[in-house]
């Protein structure tokens, strides 16, 4: 194997270990094992050598918490100097958070503070930094720019001490064999989007998955045991929805991914399942994976499909990201890219008063079966202004991929017809495109992230909510109920059909759900950690029940839900949760691996310094 090295007395140094026992160099046995002669280390020095090598267990784990700096056994100065040297220089010390331009320090600058804070709000500005995560609530609010929230310092709070950039599998081994051998905690990081902020982790080790960028086309994949003959793509799992949209469409192909464009569909968002605008004709996302590799707890590299860690492949398609292992490419199917047909509007309670209104919502409930039915998708918000009292519907938007205009028309008239009864005033400028990604790219416009006092529950309604009048009736109250307690409401109607019927860990409530709701609690952000967690916890306690209590048993989205939603394995996995608990004790016995809320998350828990759930505080076990 041949090693490249930066230039500069490490690399020289590194090279001329490795020089003085060629035959002992580190190679990735077929297995993946990173392994030398008789797996040692050659030339790393005896008493931390243990540290880098696969399959071990680790030494310290009767600690009831990870280990974090100031602990007798935090890895030394030269084992982490040791570790950059093996990962080719591409350990980050320290990385700084985006803000700390805005805070007296050597980094201090006015010019670029501006800039930071103009862009706050734009994921482009967090996923290219190795450490930021796109809510700071869940990161512990210690380093914004102090014109959004001033949080009076620049400091660490739930940012990792090192980011392990990785470029190639084994740097993944190496950061994994790590953590795993030293105690160190492990997070993930692919673009940071993730709701509840678990690419986040105080003083933990990071491996930084963003640069993961080949993609391979296939025009014939087969896979007889899936039942799949035909196109495919293989992505680095840094491939962001921008990126393979763009490269499928020039292929005539179209994936099955989210409608955010920065999203990390090859990441976070395809283990957890994930919604698509494809997800009426196709499933989720997590239904079109073939193949994926990865980088195992004991520091393997290994591909999980079909026929090859089968358990591992049945695991990673919808029981979530940072749990069994870390992928480096994922495999998915292709599909065709035709003719969609999309359409946004939007109307408020402003001159048509509160109950004219929502007897337009009202009407709208009744058609979201027949539209799901017929393969289509709409992303619609309810929000209110508590200022003025007035409430605003957005369609944004409403897509029909494979529809021809007319279809289209003829799906919305009979709610349109019904506005227009109401005497509700709108503007649809309903659009044909020639094709999916064309539709895509002009539908939905880059989304607000960054916000500081709000957080989002989710709740997927399945179909019996929507099969009777009076069921109809009851979710459309409820709804109102939320718009009515001041929660901004985001829904997609959808439902996530299975064609293949694949047998894979994606939660079971997608299958029936024609509502997947959303709404967020806000507070005020000067308010003390106690009257936070109480607003947070009335919300769970309060509008939250009340969704949960109309549908019982179904359940909520593990990407885009809040850190407190109660029984989460229920919630996430539905009645596969015990499955997935026998395979994370089975796949990763020491638990390397951990995000809160994640399969297992149980008997760890993050003792945030301020009480709040978030990641600026040391992961300890529950006992
Ligand atoms: C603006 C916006 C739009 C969105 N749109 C959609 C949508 O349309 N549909 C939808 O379903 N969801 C959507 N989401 C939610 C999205 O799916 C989640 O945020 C998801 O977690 C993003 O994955 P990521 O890898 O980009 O993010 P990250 O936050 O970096 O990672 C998420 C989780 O996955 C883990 N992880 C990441 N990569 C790997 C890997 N290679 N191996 C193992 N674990 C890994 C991380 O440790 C973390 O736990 C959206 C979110 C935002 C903020
Ligand atoms: C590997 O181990 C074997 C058996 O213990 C020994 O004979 C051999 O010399 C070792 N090789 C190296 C390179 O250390
Ligand atoms: C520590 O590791 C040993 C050996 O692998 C294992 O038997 C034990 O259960 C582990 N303890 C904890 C707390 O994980
Ligand atoms: C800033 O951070 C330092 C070190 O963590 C701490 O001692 C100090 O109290 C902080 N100041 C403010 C205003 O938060
Ligand atoms: C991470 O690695 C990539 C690829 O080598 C490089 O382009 C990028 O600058 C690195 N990022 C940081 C923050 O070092
Ligand atoms: C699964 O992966 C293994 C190992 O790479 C490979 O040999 C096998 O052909 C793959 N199976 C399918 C169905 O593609
Ligand atoms: C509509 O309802 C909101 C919230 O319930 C209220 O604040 C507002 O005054 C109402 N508007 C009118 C015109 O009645
Ligand atoms: C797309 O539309 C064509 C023509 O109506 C139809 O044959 C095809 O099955 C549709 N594709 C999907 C995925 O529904
Ligand atoms: C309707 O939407 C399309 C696509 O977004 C846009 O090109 C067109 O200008 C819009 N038409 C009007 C009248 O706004
Ligand atoms: C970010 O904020 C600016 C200024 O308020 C605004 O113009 C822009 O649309 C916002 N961007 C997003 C993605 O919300
Ligand atoms: C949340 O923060 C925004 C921006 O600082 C602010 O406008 C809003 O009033 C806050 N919400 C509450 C409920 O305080
Ligand atoms: C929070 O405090 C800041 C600074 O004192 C102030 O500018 C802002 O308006 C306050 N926000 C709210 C929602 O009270």
């Amino acid at each position: 194997m041949v090693r490249q090295h930066r230039n500069g007395s490490k690399g020289v140094w590194l090279t001329a270990i490795l020089a003085a026992s060629t035959n002992a160099t580190p190679v990735l046995t077929s297995t993946g094992l990173l392994r030398t002669v008789n797996n040692t280390l050659t030339g790393v020095a005896d008493d931390i050598k243990h540290l880098f090598l696969s399959d071990t267990a680790p030494v310290h784990n009767s600690s009831r918490c990870k280990v974090y700096p100031g602990d007798r056994n935090w890895p030394s100065d030269r084992a982490w100097e040791t570790l950059n040297q093996l990962v080719d220089g591409q350990l980050l010390s320290r990385p700084d958070p985006l803000a700390s331009v805005c805070y007296n320090g050597p980094l201090y600058n006015q010019a670029e503070c501006v800039k930071v804070t103009a862009y706050w709000n734009e994921s482009y500005s967090h996923f290219d930094n190795a450490v930021e995560m796109m809510s700071p609530v869940t990161q512990g609010m210690t380093c914004l720019p102090p014109n959004i929230f001033d949080s009076g310092n620049c400091t660490r709070g739930g940012f990792p001490l090192y980011v392990l950039n990785a470029t190639e599998p084994k740097h993944i081994q190496m950061g994994v064999n790590f953590a795993r051998n030293t105690g160190v905690r492990l997070v993930v990081k692919n673009t940071g989007h993730d709701f509840l902020g678990k690419s986040g982790g105080k003083d933990a080790l990071s491996i930084w998955t963003h640069h993961f960028k080949d993609i391979e086309y296939f025009e014939n994949f087969v896979d007889e045991k899936v039942g799949y003959s035909g196109p495919a793509f293989k992505a680095g799992v840094g491939v962001q929805a921008f990126e393979i949209y763009k490269t499928a469409h020039e292929k005539g192909h179209s994936v099955v991914g989210g409608e955010g464009e920065t999203v990390g569909i090859f990441g976070g968002y395809i283990q957890g399942g994930g919604h698509s605008p494809l997800t009426s004709l196709y499933g989720t996302g997590a239904d079109q994976v073939l193949a994926f590799e990865v980088v195992t707890a004991d520091g393997k590299f290994v591909t999980a499909n079909s026929t090859s860690n089968t358990d591992l492949f049945w695991a990673m398609r919808g029981g979530g990201g940072s749990t069994f292992g870390i992928a480096t490419s994922v495999t998915v199917k292709a599909h065709p890219d035709f003719p969609t047909t999309a359409s946004r509007f939007s109307f408020t309670s402003e001159k048509i008063g509160n109950e004219t209104f929502w007897a337009g919502i009202r009407a709208y409930v009744d058609y979201f079966i027949p539209n799901a039915d017929a393969g289509t998708y709409a992303y619609w918000t309810l929000i209110p202004n508590v200022w003025t009292g007035i409430f605003t519907f957005n369609m944004s938007p409403f897509f029909a991929p494979n529809k021809t205009l007319e279809e289209t028309k003829a799906l919305l008239q009979p709610w349109f017809t019904r506005l227009n009864d109401l005497g509700i005033n709108f503007d649809p400028n309903i659009t044909h495109f020639d094709s999916y990604y064309e539709a895509w790219r002009s539908s939905f416009p880059l989304e607000t992230v960054g916000k500081i006092n709000s957080t989002t529950g989710s709740r997927m309604f399945p179909r019996a909510n929507f099969e009777t009048e009076e069921k109809r009736d009851e979710l459309f109250n409820h709804l109102r109920q939320s718009s009515k307690n001041n929660r901004v409401q985001v829904h997609f109607n959808i439902k996530a059909v299975d064609p293949a019927n694949s047998d894979n860990a994606v939660n079971p409530a997608w299958r029936p759900n024609i509502l997947f709701a959303q709404q967020a609690v806000r507070w005020n952000p000067n308010g003390t950690a106690a009257e936070t967690l109480k607003v947070r916890q009335e919300f769970q306690s309060g509008d939250m029940q009340r969704w949960r209590d109309i549908s019982p048993g179904a359940g909520s989205y593990l990407a885009e839900a809040d850190r407190l939603e109660p029984n989460f394995g229920q919630a996430f996995w539905g009645d596969k949760y015990p499955r997935l608990l026998e395979l994370k004790a089975k796949l990763d016995p020491h638990d390397v691996f951990f995000a809160t809320t994640s399969v297992g998350s149980e008997r760890w828990k993050v003792e945030s310094v301020d009480g709040l759930p978030n990641e600026n505080g040391k992961l300890c076990r529950v006992d």
